[in-house]
């Protein structure tokens, strides 16, 4: 019922969330001491939304409100933290990039985005299609109570090794589902035999929708939606929007270092907030339950973000190496060369806390920590801060096909040592 209900509130709401007039400013922040100055201006704005990261440039995306703009530019000149205009109405660039998904249900394809019910769908006909080689199942349920479905894909009998792909811990990263969808329709259909010796020689389970509450929020309410839908009950993050609307940031939410140096926030309306205690959501609870059936034998782990074209591994709270920092270090170099031989996309590899910013609570960390993983990867996706999260469908395919070139290379890894 609770399924029903929602879709037709969401329906019905069409759009709710303005961004007219909010500004995504680029910083640059050019040393260590500048990007402890832009902490202190994170302080006094809480509400700014922290977007991502370009290591090229060295610049933040940070969307702000009009309300907030004034405050933001003048603590940026008094810290000398030089910044540039980047889009001066989010507002006008959304109804272009909505535009272009694919709301209502229709046939699945890569050119364009879908809402959860069609992924859902297509994940029904591909195990009808392959009824050998593909199975669904649920996961569990998110806070609305829309089932995480995932499916489950073995192509050679005596395939033993166990990988898991997720997408959309984060509402607003469309891609990421684009993209695991896609590798699962290649990993079925492919006539590449590199890939498909590859793709035979694991036991692949996909999650592509983890969040499915707050990805359908972002089809009929608030494209820049991040973290899941649940209410806080102290706090009314009602009136703010994207990154710093209501709900707990998934990805902040699991239990290693779970709050520990900064790395997430505690404030509930901050766009990295933690949750009031780990595994306060049901989407978290059920990918840790999801994972007591296959983690003992999981040996490869990749979540899929955006954007900022990085590839990541644990930890997140320190930049203290971990045990195979090395081996994690190599191979991702090796999937970021395999990545850029396609179309000469330039992927960043390295430590999340000394890739990106600290961040804790993540699924990565939960994962590396709990079942020492061997191979644990957080691929940020296209692009490189110029369409941001509202990357336009015409990238999906050569995104998700760079992203597919980097897989042989990971199983070649992980069956070399036997
Ligand atoms: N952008 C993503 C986030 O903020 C990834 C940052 C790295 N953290 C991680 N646990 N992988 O959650
Ligand atoms: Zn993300």
């Amino acid at each position: 019922l609770l399924y029903v209900l929602s879709i037709l509130i969401y329906t019905v709401l069409s759009y709710k969330v303005s961004y007219e007039n909010y500004k995504v400013y680029k910083v640059h922040l050019k040393d260590n001491a500048a990007k402890e100055n832009f902490l202190l201006i994170h302080k006094q704005i809480p509400h700014l939304d922290i977007w991502g990261e370009n290591h090229v440039t060295r610049t933040l995306d940070v969307m702000v409100s009009p309300k907030e703009e004034n405050k933001f530019t003048e603590l940026l000149k008094m810290y000398g933290i030089p910044q540039e205009m980047a889009v001066n109405n989010v507002e006008s660039v959304l109804k272009d990039s909505l535009s272009q998904a694919e709301t209502r249900s229709g046939e699945f394809n890569w050119t364009s985005y879908h809402n959860y019910d069609v992924v859902y769908a297509w994940l029904d006909s591909l195990a009808e299609l392959y009824p050998k080689n593909v199975t669904t199942f649920i996961a569990g349920y998110s806070h609305l109570g829309l089932p995480i479905k995932g499916i489950r894909i073995q192509l050679k009998e005596n395939a033993t090794r166990v990988a898991l792909i997720d997408s959309a811990l984060h509402a607003r990263e469309w891609i990421s589902v684009a993209t695991s969808t896609y590798i699962a329709n290649e990993f079925l259909t492919t006539k590449n035999e590199t890939l498909k010796a590859a793709a035979a020689e694991i036991i692949w389970y996909m999650l592509p929708i983890v969040n499915p509450d707050g990805y359908n929020y972002t089809f009929f309410v608030d494209r820049l939606h991040r973290k899941n839908l649940q209410i806080n009950a102290t706090v009314n993050c009602s009136s703010y929007t994207g990154g710093n609307g209501i709900g707990i940031d998934l990805n902040r939410n699991f239990a290693y270092q779970w709050m520990a140096n900064g790395g997430a926030s505690d404030w509930p309306c901050s766009t990295q907030y933690a949750g009031p205690y780990p595994f306060s959501s049901p989407e978290a609870r059920a990918f840790r339950s999801f994972l007591e059936g296959i983690g003992k034998n999981l040996q490869l782990y990749l979540t899929f973000h955006s954007y900022g074209q990085y590839i990541l591994f644990p930890y997140g709270h320190t930049v203290n190496p971990i045990d195979n920092y090395y081996e994690q270090y190599t191979v991702g170099r090796m999937a970021a060369d395999a990545i850029e031989s396609y179309y000469g996309k330039k992927y960043i590899v390295g430590n999340i806390a000394e890739g990106v910013y600290l961040s804790t609570g993540g699924s990565d960390d939960w994962i590396k920590y709990t079942y020492q993983t061997r191979l644990v990867f957080c691929y940020e996706l296209r692009d490189d801060g110029y369409y941001t999260f509202l990357l336009p469908p015409d990238q999906i395919i050569p995104t998700a096909q760079e992203v597919l070139a980097s897989i042989p290379v990971l199983v070649q890894q992980l069956i070399r040592f036997d």
